[in-house]
C-alpha cells in the first residue's frame, strides 16, 4: 500500500468513527442511569460501601460525607448541605445507598444540590419485584426476551442492582408463582444463592415462588397435607437449607388452589392453612409468605366476587409474617378495572398490592403504555397507609434494552418510585424519567417537544383503555394470547371464564356485566357508598359502565349520545390518539439518538396500526348485536369483520415480539 493509499484508509475510518460518534446511538442497555463516569473522583468519606463506590464513580460534585445515625426509619435517610460538604445521613447501608441515588438523580436531572435539606422514608418496607421467570428460561407473559437470571451475567446483575436500588426496591422473587417443584432442588438453591450474593451489595433480598406440592413432587413424601408432621418437617428442613445458603433469604411467593396450581384445598385444608404452616417454618428466620388471593373456579357465578368470597372467611386469622398479595382489580390486571374490594373488605389482614408491569393486557412491549396513572387511579380508591407493601410483575427480560420498549423501561422506574412513595404524581415520575433516559438537562430539545412527549406518555393509558376496552369492557382478548380482539373467541369445550362472551355478555339488547344487587350482586363488596354509585347505571362512572352493568345500546350518556355512539365514539378517539403519538415522536427525531429513535418509531406504527385493528374488530362485531349505524361524524372501520375474523398473530414469548398479521 502505498503512502498516500495508507493516509486515505485512515481518514476514511476517523470519518467513519467520527460519524457513529455523531449520532451518538444508544442501545437503552444504560437504563435511566446514563451518567458517564465522573472525569475526577470527588472526596466521598465515612462509610465504605456501594454508596461510597457510586458516588466515587459518578459524583461530580464537591465533597459528600456517608455518616450512620441510630433512630433514622429503616432505609430512610437525610441530605444536608453542610459547611460546603454534603452530608447523607442513614442508619444503614441501605439508606446511604438510597441517598447516594437521591443525589446522582438531582445531578442528572440538573437540580441544584448546593443548599439540601432533605428527609425521605420509604412508604413501605417491602417494595418488591415478582419475576415470572421459569427454569428453561422463558418468561410467562414476558416479552424482552429471556430470563436475565437464566444465566446471570455479572454486568448484567450488577446493572439489574442498581437500576433497581436508584429507585428503591428492595426485593425479588426470582421464579414463575406457576413454581415448579425443582425451584426448591438444591441445584436452584445454589443458584439463588448466587444471585443473592449478586444483589446483596444493592439491598436487595431474594425471594422465591414456591409449589405447594414440593413436599410430594421434589420430596417424595405421599402427602402435601399442611398438618402432617412430616409435611411440616419437610419444610422446616427446606427452609433451614435456604437460609444456611443465604443468610438474608425473604420468603416465599404462593399461588395456591389457583389456575390448577396445587394448594392446602387439595388436602381439605384452607388457604390460613397453608399459609400459616409455611409461616411458622419461616419465622425463626425472619422469612415472610406472600400468599396471592388470585383464586378462581368455573363453578361460581362471576369471577370478580371470588377472591373475597374465598378470603373474607379468614381475616383475621394468617399469621404475623403473611401478607395477602392481592391483585389491583378483581379480575386479572384489564386494561382498567375497579379495584378489588377485597383491600377494603379484609380489616384485620396485612396486604399488599400485586400490580403488573408487564403488559400482558396492554400491547405488550409494542405499545407505549405508562402505567403510573393506572396506578395512581387505585389509589385513588385504596389508601396507601392499609397496605403493609408493593408487588410488581417484572418486565424485565435478557434483551439488550432491558424491557423490550425504551418507554416499558419507564413502568419499571415509575413503579419502583411509587413503592417508595405513592403519593408522587404520574406527571412527576415521567419528568423525572424523561430528563434522565431521554434529555440531558441543558440539550437543545425545544421544551415544547419535551412536554408534548410527556402528555404522550400521561394520556397513553387512557389512550390505550379506548382503543382496546373503552366503558368498562374487559377480557376481550384473543384465545391463545392476550395481545389483540377476539371478542367472538368461543369455542366448544373451552371454560365459559375463558372466553370473552363470559365478560362482555353481547346481545340484542346492550353490552356488559350485569353486577348489580339484581345480577351477580358484585356492587355489594365494596363499601356501602360505592355499593349504591356503582349499583346505580345513572350514577356508576362511565368508565367503569359495562363493568357493572348490561347498558342498553340506547342508554343515555353525559356526552348526550347514546351507548353505542359513545361506544364507536371512545374507540376512535383511541385510534386518533395513538396516531397523534407516532407524530409527537416523529418530531423528536432531531433530538434523540438514531437508535432508539428509529426504534421506538416502529413500535408507535406498530401500536397504531393495532389500535385501528382492536376498533374494527370490536366495533364490527358488537354491530351485529346493536344494529345501529357506526355513526356518521367519526372514521368508519377499514377492515371488514371476516376479515379480522381470520386474522391469527404471531406473537412469541421471548422473542422481542414479531407481531403481524398473518392469514
Ligand atoms: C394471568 C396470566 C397467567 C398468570 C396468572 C397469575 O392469568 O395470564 O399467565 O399465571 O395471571 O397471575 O397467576
Amino acid at each position: 500500500m502505498t503512502k498516500k493509499r495508507i493516509l486515505i484508509s485512515m481518514l476514511v475510518l476517523l470519518l467513519a468513527g467520527w460519524s457513529s460518534a455523531a449520532t451518538g446511538d444508544e442501545d437503552g442497555s444504560r437504563l435511566w442511569l446514563r451518567l458517564d463516569p465522573a472525569a475526577t473522583t470527588a472526596t466521598i468519606t465515612g462509610v465504605k460501601g456501594t454508596a461510597m463506590t457510586e458516588l466515587q464513580t459518578y459524583w461530580q460534585g464537591g465533597p459528600i460525607v456517608l455518616k450512620r445515625q441510630k433512630g433514622m426509619p429503616q432505609d430512610g435517610y437525610t441530605i444536608k448541605s453542610q459547611g460546603g460538604k454534603t452530608v447523607i445521613a442513614a442508619s444503614g447501608d441501605a439508606g446511604l445507598l438510597y441517598g447516594a441515588y437521591h443525589l446522582l438523580r438531582l445531578q442528572q436531572t440538573g437540580q441544584p444540590c448546593d443548599a439540601l435539606d432533605i428527609s425521605e422514608q420509604p412508604a413501605y418496607d417491602l417494595r418488591i419485584l415478582n419475576h415470572w421467570d421459569n427454569p428453561n428460561g422463558t418468561v410467562e407473559r414476558g416479552f424482552a426476551g429471556k430470563s436475565i437470571f437464566l444465566n446471570p451475567d455479572p454486568a448484567r446483575m450488577q446493572m439489574y442492582g442498581r437500576a433497581n436500588a436508584s429507585i428503591g426496591i428492595n426485593g425479588t422473587v426470582l421464579n414463575n408463582v406457576n413454581a415448579k417443584p425443582e425451584a426448591l432442588s438444591t441445584e436452584s438453591l445454589l443458584k439463588a444463592k448466587g444471585i443473592a450474593d449478586q444483589l446483596r451489595p444493592y439491598g436487595i433480598r431474594v425471594y422465591l415462588s414456591i409449589n405447594f406440592a414440593s413436599p410430594m413432587r421434589l420430596g417424595g413424601l405421599k402427602t402435601a397435607d399442611p398438618m402432617e408432621a412430616d409435611v411440616v418437617k419437610w419444610w422446616r428442613d427446606k427452609v433451614d437449607e435456604i437460609y444456611k445458603l443465604i443468610p438474608d433469604f425473604g420468603g416465599f411467593l404462593v399461588k395456591a388452589n389457583s389456575e390448577g396450581e396445587p394448594g392446602p384445598q387439595d388436602f381439605g385444608r384452607t388457604h390460613a392453612d397453608g399459609a400459616n404452616m409455611l409461616a411458622g417454618v419461616l419465622r425463626p428466620h425472619k422469612g415472610i409468605v406472600m400468599w396471592r388471593a388470585f383464586v378462581y373456579n368455573p363453578q361460581s357465578s362471576d369471577r370478580a366476587n371470588q377472591a373475597c368470597e374465598e378470603f373474607m372467611p379468614f381475616d383475621g386469622k394468617f399469621a404475623d409474617n403473611v401478607i395477602i398479595q392481592i391483585k389491583n382489580g378483581p379480575v386479572d390486571f384489564q386494561p382498567r378495572e375497579p379495584y378489588s374490594p377485597l383491600f377494603t373488605a379484609m380489616k384485620q389482614t396485612a396486604m399488599m398490592v400485586e400490580f403488573q408491569i408487564t403488559q400482558e393486557y396492554l400491547g405488550a412491549a409494542n405499545h407505549l403504555v405508562y402505567l403510573a396513572p393506572m396506578w395512581r387511579e387505585f389509589f385513588s380508591f385504596v389508601k396507601p397507609s392499609s397496605l403493609r407493601a408493593m408487588a410488581g410483575v417484572a418486565n424485565i427480560g435478557d434483551n439488550v434494552n432491558w424491557c423490550g420498549h425504551h418507554f416499558a423501561q419507564a413502568n419499571w422506574y415509575a413503579f419502583g418510585r411509587l413503592a417508595w412513595n405513592p403519593s408522587l404524581t404520574s406527571g412527576q415520575i415521567a419528568e423525572e424519567w424523561l430528563a434522565q433516559t431521554f434529555f440531558a438537562p441543558n440539550d437543545n430539545t425545544p421544551q415544547a417537544c419535551k412536554t408534548q412527549i410527556l402528555d404522550v406518555m400521561l394520556a397513553s393509558h387512557e389512550a390505550c383503555v379506548s382503543y382496546m376496552m373503552p366503558l368498562g369492557l374487559h377480557h376481550i382478548f384473543a384465545g391463545n394470547h392476550h395481545y389483540g380482539p377476539e371478542p367472538w373467541y368461543k369455542p366448544a369445550g373451552v371454560r365459559a371464564d375463558w372466553t370473552p362472551p363470559y365478560y362482555h355478555k353481547a346481545d340484542a339488547t346492550g353490552l356488559g356485566f350485569d353486577r348489580t344487587l339484581k345480577g351477580s350482586a358484585n356492587v355489594r363488596q365494596y363499601p356501602d357508598e360505592l355499593c349504591r354509585l356503582y349499583n346505580d347505571i345513572n350514577t356508576c362512572p362511565e368508565n367503569v359502565l359495562t363493568w357493572f352493568h348490561h347498558v342498553p345500546w340506547d342508554h343515555k350518556m353525559k356526552s348526550g349520545r347514546i351507548f353505542w355512539d359513545e361506544l364507536c365514539h371512545k374507540y376512535d378517539d383511541g385510534v386518533h390518539q395513538a396516531r397523534h403519538f407516532l407524530a409527537v415522536w416523529d418530531a423528536l427525531q432531531p433530538y434523540v439518538d438514531g437508535q432508539r429513535f428509529g426504534e421506538v418509531q416502529r413500535k408507535l406504527r406498530i401500536q397504531a396500526r393495532d389500535a385501528e385493528w382492536w376498533r374494527d374488530a370490536c366495533l364490527l362485531y358488537f354491530q351485529t348485536f346493536s344494529k345501529r349505524p357506526i355513526p356518521q361524524d367519526m372514521e368508519h372501520p377499514v377492515h371488514n369483520l371476516d376479515e379480522m375474523m381470520q386474522f391469527r398473530i404471531r406473537i412469541s414469548n421471548y422473542e422481542n415480539p414479531a407481531c403481524g398479521y398473518t392469514k
